[in-house]
């Protein structure tokens, strides 16, 4: 079992490069397989979801080969077949873009239900919902979701819930359905767009991506197309609050300011120097950082992604901060973790209430999900003394060389093999 030790008391400062989006990736990936012709794509980060996904697509057949460290060529023309492995679809639960991806190129799948996450309960009910709209027939059993529809007909659909996931399913099967979708209530995030940039490009006609309404227009057939994927926001926002959390001074480089406003905004509520260029911003901490509620939104209100993270950066804020979590039912899983820190916060529902200006001590911690894992590393470079976290592969699934970046900007952080993966709660 591997865990990481984390030494305290650690400033971050220099420049880090930021790797391409976990979130675009694992949306594009998929999405691929609509297309008869040449795949290029480039900026693909070197995390576990994104191999988890590639071994999904040379199981269904897609023809792959590498064409350098963050690119790869993929040829989806002979496809095997329209269900997934179960065992890697377990693995992600990204993998149930396939459902519209596969329904658009062969009016078929059969896709494991996806699992739930430690963000509480994650329904799919609207994805249903849109894909009876388009005429799919959907049945539900032996925990498959089998979906079959040859002709999907364009339809009007009103999202009663704003979902990424729902929006670009829906976005995928509607585009090779005959005639208009109008696609109301839509998410807005730049994943979205990113993902509606690459359909486009290979021959889908989608309109309005980044709004609350999307339009698209179903076409018969898709082709060659090279893409770059955008740089991932959430990873960039996690380098931002961590260095605000360190009074660090960090450049987060090729990065897209504009999908970071909401953090850079929080940030500079907070008391924290924040300098925004075309494509990188500088982040410099201050030893007085003020209390400040926190409200997560679907964007461009603050990620819920970066919940965690800012949590952490409000224990080293003097006064009480209130965070407000809109999103999720579950997402306080790394309370507890901090707590043990010595974190003084008090959930109540989608509440929590931190109480900071107290500084945290390093201790045994456990990553809940992949989030709450860098939220938990972060909190272990600001403590004094030593944070050992347990289940890191949490964060290997979104995080490209974690480790490295943070180390090149002065943490120390090393990766170890538990030789007696013993509990922690046991005397040692
Ligand atoms: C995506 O998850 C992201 N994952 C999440 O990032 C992110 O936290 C989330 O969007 C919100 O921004 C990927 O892109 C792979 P949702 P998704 O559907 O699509 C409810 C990370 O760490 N809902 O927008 O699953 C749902 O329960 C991950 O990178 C329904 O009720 O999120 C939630 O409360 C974690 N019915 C809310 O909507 C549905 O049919 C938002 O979920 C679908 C969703």
């Amino acid at each position: 079992m591997e865990k990481i030790i984390v030494r305290g008391r650690k400033r971050l400062c220099g420049q880090v490069k930021i790797s391409g989006s976990k979130n675009a990736s694992v949306a594009v990936l998929p999405s691929l397989i609509l297309s008869t012709g040449k795949v290029t794509l480039q900026n693909l980060p070197d995390i576990t979801d994104v191999r988890t996904m590639i071994r999904i697509l040379e199981d269904l057949g897609v023809n792959i080969r590498r064409r350098g460290r963050n690119a790869l060529e993929f040829n989806p023309a002979r496809l095997r077949g329209f269900t997934p492995p179960y065992n890697l679809v377990k693995k992600m639960r990204a993998s149930y873009y396939l459902m519209g991806s596969l329904l658009a190129r062969f009016g078929r799948a059969e896709v494991p239900v996806p699992g739930g996450c430690d963000l509480g309960p994650r329904p799919i009910d609207q994805h249903l919902k849109g894909f009876a709209a388009l005429g799919a027939k959907i049945n539900i059993e032996h925990g498959l979701i089998k979906l079959a529809g040859k002709k999907l007909a364009g339809a009007h659909i009103y999202l009663d819930v704003v979902s990424v996931g729902a929006t670009i399913n829906l976005m995928l099967a509607a585009a090779s359905a005959e005639g208009k979708t109008v696609l109301e209530n839509a998410a807005k995030e730049p994943e979205i767009v990113d993902l509606a940039n690459f359909l486009n490009a290979m021959g889908a006609s989608i309109k309005g991506a980044g709004t609350d309404v999307i339009r698209i227009e179903g076409m018969p057939r898709f082709g060659d197309v090279d893409h770059t994927i955008i740089p991932d926001r959430i990873e960039a926002g996690t380098f931002m609050l961590a260095a605000a959390a360190t009074g660090g001074d960090v450049v987060v480089e090729d990065v897209i300011p504009k999908h970071l406003e909401a953090v850079t905004a929080k940030l500079r509520e907070m008391g924290v120097e924040v300098e925004v260029e075309p494509e990188r911003i500088r982040v410099k901490g201050t030893q007085s950082l003020r209390a400040s509620d926190l409200k997560t939104f679907p964007y461009p209100g603050f990620p819920t992604d970066l919940q965690p993270l800012g949590m952490v950066l409000l224990t080293a804020a003097e006064g009480t901060s209130v965070i407000t979590e809109n999103v999720f039912d579950g997402r306080f899983r790394h309370v507890d973790e901090l707590k043990r820190m010595g974190a003084q916060i008090k959930v109540e529902g989608r509440t929590a209430v931190v109480e900071g200006g107290r500084l945290l001590s390093g201790a045994p911690v456990q990553a809940t999900d992949l989030r709450a894992g860098a939220a938990l590393v972060i909190a272990g470079l600001m403590a004094k003394g030593e944070t050992v976290l347990s289940e890191p592969e949490h964060i290997y699934r979104g995080y490209e060389n974690l480790e490295q970046k943070l180390n090149s900007l002065g943490a120390s952080l090393k990766r170890v093999r538990d030789q007696n993966p013993r509990s922690f709660s046991s005397p040692s």
